[in-house]
């Protein structure tokens, strides 16, 4: 994609944005920007036990965490599995079964359940949030469809099935999307880190905006600045997008989940990239352009792909092709040339790089906004964390379209967001306890 291309995609983003962040324009903003009502950044001396819960990512997971002064901080974890039942089961169903894990999980680190437990919920889907600690989810993203929670307050809903296990004694102190607790968990370590981004099975950002410019922001905080959590992953879904949409995120997108929904996410996260791959590859084959013109069963099943082949492809180093030829026996394609490697590759190559292009693009566009001389971007999510040159596509092409004087780094958040939903539970309760 041209740097002029992209500058039109910028264009058109950084109006969306504005349409976002106004008082009579949110409404049919497609880039949302929601208030966080996160207006404090970490100091480093937080302190105290937390749990956390962080549901919307690949992993489910429930985590006891210790901050303490001079920046200490332990944290123990475990992973729990949400089967694609849950996904599209019941709220209810949903909820129980997280009350049901953390149940398991504080038992398990011999938590006595007589304690108070302040809790930090990372919740990873767009919510309109309405204080640090409720939100009501305004729509499922990733494949989650379940019934009776969309309009709901979630942590209303997520303190009914606490009830139902009269053993916890929890206190849902902060809700917060995986972006925020990015954000914050870098901001922590980083004083500098202004950006929250997350490209993995799902694609968001969010930042620190000055409060002055939230005009949909009607509150009587008198701090300067709030994160905005943009939720840009629904870029496109009133055709902002047409531009550049191919045919195949136009099948992926038919049928996906929630169809017209989430345009930009699906081009470049990593719930659909897998996906994309394998409909370019079946249009190579179609066209005799690769494998002999013929088929390995299994790309005719749709979602037969995951992303982490991309990242596996493109791991060889150039010219070598040992990562593809397993990749390719392993689909029944046991005779392969090295011009079908080669096309392979390319075709890998294209998805990432359109996806890492059009990320930098979106950052370049909250980079030039903010207008700050040196700014940090914490960054979590599977695709940027395995892919084995996304941190260096990102750097390149901000470099090319980024205002003059303005520096940037980019950081990975080694913790996830679990850390950042305990800083801000520890903000919560120390304002309850003032
Ligand atoms: C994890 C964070 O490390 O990354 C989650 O803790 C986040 O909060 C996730 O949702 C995003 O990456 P992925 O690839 O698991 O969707
Ligand atoms: C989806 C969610 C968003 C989340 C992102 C990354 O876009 O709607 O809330 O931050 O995925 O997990």
């Amino acid at each position: 994609m041209s740097n002029t291309k992209l500058k039109q995609f910028m264009s058109q983003m950084s109006f969306c944005i504005d349409q976002g962040l106004g008082k009579e324009t949110q409404k049919k903003a497609t880039i949302k920007c929601w208030q966080t009502y996160v207006q404090d950044m970490p100091t480093g001396n937080e302190e105290g036990e937390f749990l956390a819960l962080d549901l919307g990512g690949s992993n489910f997971r429930v985590l006891k965490l210790e901050l303490g002064i001079n920046k200490y901080f332990k944290m123990d974890q475990q992973t729990y599995v949400i089967s694609k039942d849950l996904m599209i089961g019941s709220g209810i169903q949903l909820f129980d079964y997280i009350a049901e894990c953390l149940n398991n999980f504080v038992n398990s680190q011999g938590i006595k359940s007589t304690s108070y437990l302040p809790l930090g919920f990372t919740f990873s889907f767009p919510i309109s949030q309405l204080s640090i600690n409720s939100g009501k989810l305004v729509r499922w993203t990733k494949g989650f469809t379940c019934d009776g929670v969309v309009d709901e307050d979630v942590v209303k809903l997520l303190n009914k099935s606490i009830k139902k296990s009269k053993d916890l004694n929890v206190t849902i102190c902060s809700l917060l999307n995986d972006t925020v607790g990015t954000l914050m968990s870098c901001a922590w370590l980083n004083s500098k880190t202004k950006i929250g981004l997350i490209v993995g099975t799902g694609c968001n950002c969010c930042y620190v905006e000055k409060v002055k410019n939230i005009k949909s922001y009607n509150g009587s905080s008198t701090k300067e600045e709030m994160i905005i959590n943009l939720e840009w992953g629904a870029f496109g879904d009133n055709d902002e997008l047409s531009d550049f949409l191919t045919k195949y995120d136009k099948i992926v997108d038919r049928n996906s989940e929630h169809p017209s929904q989430q345009i930009f996410e699906k081009m470049v996260s990593g719930k659909y990239l897998g996906e994309l791959l394998r409909l370019i590859l079946l249009d190579m084959i179609k066209g005799k352009l690769i494998f002999d013109g013929m088929i390995p069963k299994i790309l005719n099943t749709p979602q037969s792909l995951t992303t982490n082949v991309i990242s596996l492809i493109e791991s060889d180093p150039p010219g070598t092709f040992t990562n593809s030829r397993k990749f390719l026996r392993e689909i029944g394609v046991n005779n392969s040339t090295d011009s079908d490697c080669m096309n392979l590759r390319y075709a890998a190559e294209c998805i990432s790089k359109r996806s890492a292009h059009l990320v930098a693009a979106g950052l370049t566009v909250l980079l030039n906004k903010m207008n700050t001389k040196d700014v940090t971007i914490g960054v979590d999510g599977s695709v940027y964390r395995y892919h084995p040159f996304y941190h260096q596509l990102l750097v390149d092409k901000i470099n090319e379209l980024v205002n003059i004087g303005i520096k940037f780094d980019i950081i990975l958040s080694e913790d996830g967001s679990g850390r950042g939903a305990a800083i801000l539970a520890s903000a919560v309760c120390k304002k309850s306890k003032e």
